[in-house]
């Protein structure tokens, strides 16, 4: 297993361009794959999940060329073409796994048996499984609502409205896209709203969605869609990490360039803000239809604990560990409330930034939907284990630049899933700073 040691570093400063955006990959390449002509997509991003995407449309039939991080031309099977291998590997991805049954459902395929790795297969899959079959499709999960999942396509699908008891963009896509195959108007609504990639996508290629109360509606069936050609902007959740290292050790600042500034994703940069953290939005020209720009960030002379209300939690749920190093090193006690969707992510994530903000000598707590941290002038240092999960990785490098003593962060490899050059860019930015 791999492991990287992280001594303190005083003084980050520079710019880089952040990696591509994870979710916006997925869709890009799932969506040109139902197209109806080819998609050129720039700049994907090259990652362990979204190789697992690209390897899922492939193995429905769709020609691919080019590669990963950089362009690829998507050949576009049109919305009922794809033709599925019978088993698809999904990796540790719950995006795809999640989305691609909603595209499933509408093919003429016989029993599609989507499977991971061990963390994919401890995530519930009941969330889309049961709304799918309200709508008539056919698909089993293992015992408990976990992976393996079996899909058979080209049942008739009617049209129903769903009230999602947990704010999802996965479940909420999944079911947009199985209603651009239903008799009727899907209806989706949230608790809070959650990321609107799909919608933004799905209207660029020129499907009509209806705002609605707390949500959002299809009409089917759609005959066909045709994905503009797009470049994919910088992952402001790959930003998060480098943004939350510049809070703690930047002399002067550290600059993010070409990051998706969409509203519903950017709710760490207010919550810096509110710690007392220097951040500077610089919106530049939309990419891909969604906004987009550069995240300027300087050290906070003085950080301050504060409270992630359960209304924020789904802009910021892949950042909420950061939350927690940050809440460490501020004044008071940090406290995220309504996020008990954290304990069925990559890890259980409550479980994970407790366990391991405690192994370096911090004082935290769980709480069922949530956690809550003490801060203190100085963070010791030490241990901290992946258990698998690339954000909690990722946390860990963060905490040893801002230790006293270093932090060894084991199963360092798991930041392959998504931000593979992420030991590589900090080293970078504390070389410019040095
Ligand atoms: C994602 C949505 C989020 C997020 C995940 C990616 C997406 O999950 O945690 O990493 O691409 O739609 P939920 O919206 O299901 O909470």
């Amino acid at each position: 297993m791999g492991v990287l040691r992280v001594d303190p570093v005083d003084g980050l400063s520079g710019e880089l361009r952040v990696p591509s955006d994870k979710s916006l990959t997925h869709r890009a390449i799932l969506l040109a794959g139902v197209s109806d002509r080819a998609v050129r997509v720039g700049a994907t991003l090259d990652s362990a999940d979204t190789a697992a995407t690209l390897g899922a449309i492939e193995a429905c039939g769709v020609v691919i060329e080019g590669d990963l991080g950089d362009e690829l031309v998507i050949s576009g099977a049109g919305l009922r073409g794809l033709r599925p291998a019978p088993a698809i590997d999904c990796a540790n991805a719950g995006t795809l796994m999640r989305l691609l049954p909603g595209l499933l459902v509408g093919q003429q395929a016989d029993r599609i048996v989507l499977d991971g790795d061990d963390s994919l297969r401890g995530r519930p899959m009941g969330r889309i499984a049961t709304p799918l079959r309200a709508m008539g499709a056919s698909i089993w999960t293992a015992p408990g609502g976990t992976p393996p999942l079996a899909v058979s396509g080209g049942a008739p699908l009617q049209a129903v409205e769903h009230d999602l008891p947990v704010a999802s963009a996965q479940v909420k896509s999944c079911l947009l896209l199985a209603g651009l195959f239903a008799e009727g108007r899907t209806v989706v609504r949230e608790p809070a709203p959650s990321r609107d990639h799909t919608e933004r996508m799905l209207r660029a290629a020129g499907v009509p969605l209806e705002e609605v109360e707390r949500g959002v509606a299809i009409t089917g069936p759609v005959e066909g869609i045709a994905l503009p050609d797009l470049d994919v902007p910088g992952d402001p959740s790959s930003a998060a990490p480098l943004a939350a290292a510049a809070v703690l050790r930047a002399d002067p600042e550290v600059r993010l360039r070409g990051v998706n500034l969409n509203p519903l994703r950017t709710g760490l940069f207010r919550v810096l803000e509110r710690m007392g953290a220097p951040v500077r939005i610089e919106p530049a020209q939309e990419v891909a239809g969604e906004p987009a720009g550069d995240v300027v960030v300087g050290r906070a002379d003085r950080l301050h604990a504060t409270e992630v209300a359960p209304e924020e939690v789904p802009s910021l749920i892949d950042e909420l560990p950061l939350v927690g190093l940050l809440g460490a090193l501020a004044a008071g006690t940090t406290r995220v409330h309504g996020a008990a969707e954290l304990r069925v992510k990559e890890s259980d994530r409550i479980a994970a930034v407790v366990g391991a903000l405690r192994a370096l000598g911090v004082k935290a707590e769980e709480h069922e939907d949530g956690f809550s941290v003490t801060g203190a002038p100085r963070l010791l240092g030490g241990e901290v284990a992946s258990g698998g999960d690339h954000r909690m990785a990722m946390l860990g490098a963060v905490a040893g630049l801002a230790s006293l003593e270093g932090v060894r962060v084991s199963g360092f490899e798991a930041v392959e899933v998504s931000y593979p050059g992420f030991a590589r860019d900090l080293a970078r930015l504390a070389a410019v700073g040095a």
